[in-house]
């Protein structure tokens, strides 16, 4: 849907959405819950609002938004790539997905056979990639992190906000049960450097429009211009 009348410019967006998986052999690898639901509903909300969106995205179950442009990506040092390659072009990147902290520093070229126990395996960190936007990506666009926290949600979503040098952080508390991970319900905390927002309980579909408003809204403040 175009933006009716002129009245909003159309503004590109990166959305980071989905799981990555971080391969120990060929026939296994590290993963976690998420769906990529939200990420998936933010670049819909986005794409309806009339923006020109690209998602990248680890592996989902869920169906690309049409109109959505999409790079399927598998581990985080792909979506780390596609999002160097990519976010010069973008106003506005989102990154709502939960990437792997930790991948395995030699992934076994053959199927691991159970012949040692334990196994260890020797995990190494990935690159932050919301933490690269800024510096050295160079992205002086509108920066929007998500913080999956279980315990002191707001100052470790604060500590994000500055580390990560993002424009806003949206924290939710993984430790309620039904919402979150795995669920079409989320509650969230929208922390922005002047002040928090809290939004009530509602559906990941509902929640990605108003998301989707509120990202817009903060990214006109910044540039000066109409949302
Ligand atoms: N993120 C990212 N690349 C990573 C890890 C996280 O882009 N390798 C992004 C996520 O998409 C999300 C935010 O950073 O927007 C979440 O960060 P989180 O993993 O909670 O932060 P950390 O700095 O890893 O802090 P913690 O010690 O709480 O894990």
């Amino acid at each position: 849907m175009p933006p009716p009348g002129g009245q909003t410019r159309r503004v590109r967006i990166l959305v980071t959405a989905g799981p990555t998986r971080e391969p120990i052999d060929p026939v296994r690898f590290l993963t976690n819950r998420s769906s990529g639901k939200m990420g998936y509903a933010l670049a819909h909300a986005f794409q309806h609002a009339g923006h020109s969106v690209l998602l990248v995205s680890g592996p989902t179950d869920l169906d690309v938004p049409d109109h959505v442009d999409f790079i399927p990506v598998e581990t985080a040092a792909d979506m780390c790539d596609a999002v160097r390659h990519s976010i010069g072009r973008m106003d506005i990147a989102v990154f709502a997905a939960a990437v792997a902290d930790y991948t395995v520093r030699d992934p076994a070229p053959e199927k691991i056979k159970k012949s040692s126990d334990p196994l260890t395996l020797e995990l190494v960190k990935t690159t932050d990639i919301l933490g690269s936007a800024r510096e050295p990506f160079g992205f002086e666009g509108t920066l929007v992190g998500f913080a999956a926290e279980t315990n002191d949600l707001e100052a470790n979503a604060r500590d994000k906000l500055t580390r990560k040098r993002c424009d806003l952080i949206i924290a939710n508390d993984v430790s309620k049960p039904g919402i979150g991970f795995d669920s079409d319900r989320n509650e969230v905390l929208l922390v922005y450097p002047t002040h928090n927002e809290q939004v009530p309980e509602t559906t990941k579909h509902d929640l990605a429009h108003r998301l989707a408003h509120a990202i817009l809204t903060l990214h006109a403040e910044r540039v000066g211009c109409e949302p």
